[in-house]
């Protein structure tokens, strides 16, 4: 599948990808306190831990994080630019793909984040994150994963969301798991429909490396 078959990006969605009304629109819709509970509540960083982002955005999450060691990947260099601008040495910043993350060395991360990432992918990009992500990270190391995502006997106005969404492979909340499944044997899901101020259900996985 092409970039355009996975990610919409003409019209409409080229005025909301502009950095401005992206970030007014996320702001505008997302509960007040919604990330700084994600943070708390599910990417859980603990001082001195080796955290990698994939799809980081401006990173705006890491006001939330105590002293970490943090590499932050997306390919949308304004995006990148504005992290650089915030957090400056707080963070390692990468413009680029995801698998610029595939170099790295083995047992390496305590955590690795995909915030938003997974519905922009195919199946079988999706699974080459789950399986690098296993590799990269140390063992009892987790890799946590939000998503919109369909549920059966959904809100339209929710189903419609994710129908609109510019990643085009938003999925029902079974095909997320049954994906991270091929890979990680232990994973903690949460399907949620407080994070928005509109009708919209997004889903968590926790993906816990034994060993
Ligand atoms: C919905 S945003 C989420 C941003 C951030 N993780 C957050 O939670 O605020 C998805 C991000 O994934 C990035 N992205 C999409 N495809 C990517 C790829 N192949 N490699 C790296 N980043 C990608 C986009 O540029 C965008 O910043």
């Amino acid at each position: 599948m092409s970039l355009e078959e996975t990610e919409r990006n003409t019209g409409l969605y080229r005025l909301v990808s502009i950095r401005q009304i992206n970030r007014f629109l996320r702001n505008a819709l997302r509960m007040p306190g919604a990330q700084e509970n994600m943070v708390r509540n599910h990417i859980k960083p603990s001082p001195m831990d080796s955290i990698l982002d994939l799809g980081c955005g401006d990173a705006s999450m890491l006001a939330y994080f105590p002293d970490v060691r943090y590499i932050g990947i997306d390919t949308n260099p304004q995006a990148i630019a504005e992290a650089r601008n915030r957090f400056g040495s707080k963070g390692e910043f990468m413009v680029g793909d995801f698998s610029l993350a595939w170099n790295m060395a083995d047992g390496q991360f305590d955590i690795i984040i995909a915030y938003g990432l997974i519905h922009h992918v195919t199946d079988t990009q999706a699974l080459s994150i789950y399986q690098q992500a296993y590799r990269l990270l140390r063992p009892q190391g987790r890799l946590v994963t939000l998503d919109p995502a369909f549920v059966h006997n959904q809100h339209p106005i929710a189903y419609l969301i994710g129908r609109l969404d510019a990643g085009a492979m938003v999925r029902y909340t079974d095909d997320y798991v049954r994906l991270g499944k091929e890979v990680f044997s232990t994973i903690h899901v949460e399907v949620r429909d407080d994070i928005q101020r509109i009708p919209s259900n997004s889903i968590f996985l926790e993906c816990i490396k034994e060993g």
